[in-house]
């Protein structure tokens, strides 16, 4: 009888808060924006950008790779109006191709050099949100297991003992692998890191679509090994699995995670405030409360404890600019296709 009675009241009720949500979104506007860091902190940013603004936020979510894929798709129809996280180098590569939006952000003093110079370089069209290094996941249990030491150098990971024992992304769609194979060109020279690459290729058990997908894989045993952003880590940790990373002795490179503004983008004024929403430290503060431990680029935003030491990680010069040029990026992705995943393993 009660819950007869009720359930109308109830229904009234949800339908006077979904029109309540409808009305605010209205209000506020909408966006759509294309999300490439990982679901807990593109979630996170969806509900409290929405609820504190009244903007209905529409998230997809996408490797940096197939993002840029999907920009190009719609150039002349654009439907995305920011494209928030990823490696930097599509962001560039975006940039170049007219893709995105010139935007001097008066936020710019605000951020790390670093950032800053992913602006310049962009012509102003994409801007540095944040920056980690590239490393080697490992699950300790599983090593320690099988008996096999930990990999602390990219030749090691040549090694037959970690044979079928290793994951990586695949670099067409994912910002994570292409950030691999840049890094290794710019170490030895380009012979020797598709050398390398086709030594490695004998060793991977998997090429995963996006970028944390083999850190994940070696967080739950799937695999022993995996080449990942060292910040990908501790957020599979604090969920209690046993992975650990570490860099390579040789030198690693870093990305920098970036955002930019779509050219053509139907909610253009929304875009730009929440652009400028981004790059305030309390929005960057949400990564760490996402469990994502990436370096902020907002010099006031806090650094995490759990965000890997710049300083005492052996780093290359990463040269962002020549391979984030639209060229460079598309040639080294193709011959890897061609020439390393083509190859029996
Ligand atoms: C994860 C990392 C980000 C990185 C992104 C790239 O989300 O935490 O720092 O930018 O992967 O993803 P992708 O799938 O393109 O390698």
């Amino acid at each position: 009888m009660i819950r007869r009675h009720l359930a109308p009241a109830l229904a009234g009720a949800a339908l006077l808060l979904a029109l309540g949500t409808n009305a605010r979104a209205q209000e506020g506007g909408q966006l759509n924006i294309i999300c490439s860091v990982q679901a807990e902190w593109c979630n996170m940013i969806q509900t409290v950008y929405g609820r504190t603004t009244g903007v209905k936020v529409n998230m997809s979510l996408k490797g940096s790779g197939e993002a840029l894929a999907q920009l190009i798709a719609e150039k002349a129809n654009p439907k995305t109006d920011i494209w928030f996280g990823g490696t930097g180098d599509p962001h560039l590569q975006a940039a170049e191709l007219g893709l995105t939006l010139e935007y001097k952000s008066p936020s710019l003093p605000q951020l790390h050099a670093w950032a800053q110079q992913q602006a310049q370089q962009s012509g102003y069209k994409t801007v540095g949100i944040y920056s980690g290094p590239l490393g080697f996941g490992y699950n300790t249990e599983l090593l320690a297991k099988k008996k096999l030491p930990v990999p602390r150098s990219w030749a090691d990971l040549l090694k037959p003992i970690y044979k079928n024992e290793i994951q990586v992304a695949n670099p067409a769609s994912s910002g994570t692998a292409y950030t691999m194979i840049a890094t290794l060109v710019q170490l030895w020279g380009e012979d020797k890191a598709f050398d390398y690459l086709k030594a490695l290729h004998k060793n991977i058990q998997t090429y995963t679509r996006s970028g944390t997908g083999p850190i994940k894989a070696v967080a739950r045993g799937e695999a022993s090994v995996s080449i990942s952003f060292v910040h990908d880590g501790p957020g599979e940790a604090l969920q209690g699995f046993p992975v650990a990373t570490i860099t390579p002795s040789e030198g690693t490179g870093a990305e920098i995670g970036s955002m930019s503004i779509i050219k053509g983008a139907r909610n253009l004024e929304a875009a730009k405030k929440f652009y400028e929403w981004a790059l305030t430290a309390p929005a960057q503060e949400l990564g760490a409360a996402a469990k994502q431990f990436q370096v902020p680029s907002n010099k006031s935003a806090k650094v995490d404890p759990h965000v890997p030491d710049f300083k005492k990680i052996k780093f290359i010069d990463y040269d962002y600019a020549k391979y984030g040029a639209s060229a460079e990026r598309k040639r080294l992705i193709g011959k890897w296709e061609k020439d390393v995943n083509s190859l029996p393993r």
